[in-house]
């Protein structure tokens, strides 16, 4: 609780607190993030699942998972300069810490994607316009599993700001 309390009155969290602008535009920020998360993740992970047939998954990740990675890095930082506003706050609400939680299954998720031997095949070495590889039956779970997170995400966030 210290350290929360810490955080709480140090200069950026005054700062966010004191300003008309910053809270809003770090606020804009962490919408943008979360539509270039989403935007990109739902149409790249239902393709993974199979739902989408069209388009070849390296193409697609070509442009979708760097868009992702982007959103993903811009919400988290303008995430934690919201936590900073009120963390003791934030700490002891539920929704806040569910959202954590299912923010850290999407990561594991993205690891578990990551050390399947044919997601490598599918972005890097199919080479095949006539027969492109398609995923194997974990890579199209762990598709459902990432729209369930971060869609999750996304309601538990606005729950948050809501209930709060
Ligand atoms: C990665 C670290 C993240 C942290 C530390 C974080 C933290 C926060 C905080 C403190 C708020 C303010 C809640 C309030 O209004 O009182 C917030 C709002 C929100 N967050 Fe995050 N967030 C993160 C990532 C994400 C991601 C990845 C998503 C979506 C997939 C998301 C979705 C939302 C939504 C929808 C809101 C409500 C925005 C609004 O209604 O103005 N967050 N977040």
């Amino acid at each position: 609780m210290d350290i929360l309390t810490t955080i709480a009155s140090s200069e950026p969290a005054m700062l966010l607190r004191g300003s008309f602008w910053i809270y809003p535009l770090v606020n804009a920020a962490h919408i943008l993030g979360i539509a270039l998360l989403i935007g990109a993740i739902v149409p790249f992970d239902l393709r993974l699942m199979g739902l989408i047939r069209k388009g070849r998954i390296r193409t697609l990740a070509q442009v979708l998972v760097p868009t992702a990675a982007a959103g993903l890095a811009i919400a988290a930082a303008s995430g934690a300069l919201l936590f900073i506003v009120k963390p003791v706050e934030y700490a002891r609400a539920d929704l806040f810490v569910y959202k954590l939680a299912v923010i850290g299954i999407g990561l594991i998720n993205i690891g578990w994607v990551r050390s399947n031997p044919r997601w490598a095949e599918l972005v890097q070495k199919d080479e095949s316009i006539l027969n492109p590889s398609e995923p194997n039956r974990k890579l199209r779970i762990a598709g459902g599993v990432s729209i369930a997170a971060w869609v999750l995400v996304l309601i538990l966030g606005r729950l948050t700001g809501y209930f709060m």
